[in-house]
C-alpha cells in the first residue's frame, strides 16, 4: 500500500490558521474528494474534529493520544477507526477488513500530523496554492534533495504538485528516472557492451528514450515506484538506470521488471546489488503482495547471481524474438531479501 500525503500548502508553507483553513478551492475539494474516496484518511484528531464529520465512502484513521476517543459507529463504506501513534494507524490501515494492496493511505493533515509523516510517505500530492495567508499551521519544509517533482498540473489559482523520494544508497543517489535523462541513457544503452547485456531495455535514439522515460515517470506518479536514474553521489557520476518497471499482465495483474544498464566501465564495484537492495525496500513498501521478475540472459552470470541473491528462482527459459535464449527469474516481493 502506498502512503501519499495530500495537502494544500500556501506559497509562505502556511496550511491552517487555528481550526480553519484560510481558503477555498472548489476544485481542490472535488479532486481531493475524487482520490480519497473508497481509500485510507490517516489525521490527527484535530483535523478530524475541524471537519466535523466522517467523510463518505472512506476509512478515516484519527491518531490521538486520548485513550478515551470513540469512533462513530460505521455507516456502510465510511468508518472510522482510531489509533494512538502514527505505526498504529498504519498499520490499521493495512489490516482493516477489505482493505486491498492498490488502496492508498493519504496522509491528510494537520501539521502535526504531515511533520511526523515525511519520513514515511512515498509520495507528496502537493495543491500550491497561490496566496500567503496568515495561519498558525505550516507544512514541513519539503527537502529538494529528499523528493523530486515528477509532475506538475497548472492552474490560475493554485498548481498540483507531484513529489516521488529521491534515494540513496552507501554510495548511489537514486533519481526517479524522467525524459529529461533521454541524453544519458541513450548514450549508455548504445554502447555495444550495454546492448550485449541488455536483454529487455533497448533504445534506438533519444526520441524514443524519452517516450520511453516518460512511461516511467507516469508510473512513478501512479504507483510511487519504477525505475531510477544511478548517480554516484560522491561525485554525481552517471552510473547508470536501473530499477523496477510495472508490467501489466494480460490477466489483469501486474509484476514488477528487474532490471537496469551500467556504464561498462563502472561494473564490477558492486554498484547493482546496492541498488537492487534499494528497489526490493521500496516495492516491499508499496506493492508487497506483487512479484518480481528478471529475464536474464544465461551467459550473463554475474546478474544471475545477483537476482539468486535477492531470493528470485528461475522458474522459465525461452528465447526472445531475435531467437536468443533468455531465462526468467521470479519472486514474492514479501519472500525476497
Ligand atoms: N491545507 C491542508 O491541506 C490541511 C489539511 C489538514 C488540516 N489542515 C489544517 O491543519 C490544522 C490542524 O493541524 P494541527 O497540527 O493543529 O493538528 P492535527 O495534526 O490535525 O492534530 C493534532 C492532534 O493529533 C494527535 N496526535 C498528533 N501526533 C500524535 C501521535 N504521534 N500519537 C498520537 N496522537 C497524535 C493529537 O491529538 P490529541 O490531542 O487528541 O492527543 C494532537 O493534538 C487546521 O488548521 C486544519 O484546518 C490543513
Amino acid at each position: 500500500m502506498q502512503i501519499v500525503t495530500i495537502a494544500a500548502v500556501a506559497e509562505n508553507g502556511v496550511i491552517g490558521d487555528g481550526k480553519d483553513i484560510p481558503w477555498k478551492i472548489e476544485d481542490d475539494w472535488e479532486r481531493f474528494r475524487r482520490l480519497t474516496t473508497g481509500n485510507f484518511l490517516l489525521m490527527g484528531r484535530s483535523t478530524y474534529e475541524a471537519i466535523g464529520r466522517p467523510l463518505p465512502n472512506r476509512t478515516t484513521v484519527v491518531i490521538t493520544h486520548q485513550d478515551d476517543f470513540e469512533a462513530p459507529a460505521p455507516q456502510g463504506k465510511t468508518r472510522v477507526l482510531v489509533a494512538h501513534s502514527i505505526e498504529e494507524g498504519i498499520r490499521a490501515a493495512r489490516t482493516a477488513r477489505g482493505s486491498l494492496a492498490k488502496n492508498i493511505i493519504y496522509v491528510a493533515g494537520g501539521g502535526e500530523i504531515y511533520a511526523q509523516t515525511m519520513d514515511v510517505a512515498n509520495a507528496l500530492d502537493i495543491t500550491e496554492v497561490k496566496l500567503s495567508p496568515e495561519g498558525t499551521v505550516h507544512f514541513p519544509e519539503i527537502d529538494r534533495e529528499k523528493w523530486l517533482e515528477i509532475r506538475r498540473e497548472q492552474h490560475e489559482t493554485h498548481d498540483y504538485v507531484k513529489y516521488v523520494p529521491v534515494s540513496h544508497t552507501a554510495r548511489l543517489t537514486l533519481v526517479p528516472a524522467t525524459p529529461a535523462d533521454a541524453p544519458e541513457w541513450t548514450k549508455l544503452a548504445s554502447h555495444p557492451v550495454v546492448a550485449e547485456q541488455s536483454a529487455g531495455l533497448r533504445v534506438r535514439d533519444e526520441a524514443e528514450a524519452a517516450e520511453r522515460l516518460a512511461r516511467r515517470a507516469a508510473s512513478w506518479d501512479a504507483n510511487s515506484l519504477d525505475q531510477w536514474t544511478i548517480r554516484r553521489t560522491e561525485d554525481n557520476e552517471f552510473v547508470g538506470i536501473g530499477g523496477l518497471r510495472r508490467r501489466e499482465l494480460e490477466n489483469g495483474d501486474h509484476v514488477w521488471l528487474l532490471d537496469y544498464q551500467l556504464v561498462p566501465e563502472l561494473q564490477g564495484n558492486g554498484y547493482t546489488p546496492e541498488m537492487v537492495r534499494a528497489a526490493l525496500e521500496q516495492v516491499r513498501q508499496v506493492d508487497r503482495e506483487a512479484r518480481v521478475r528478471a529475464m536474464i540472459r544465461p551467459r550473463n552470470v554475474k546478474s544471475i547471481e545477483i537476482a539468486e541473491q535477492a531470493g528470485l528462482k528461475k522458474i522459465e527459459e525461452r528465447t526472445d524474438p531475435s531467437g536468443q535464449p533468455i531465462h526468467l527469474f521470479q519472486g514474492w516481493v514479501r519472500e525476497l531479501v
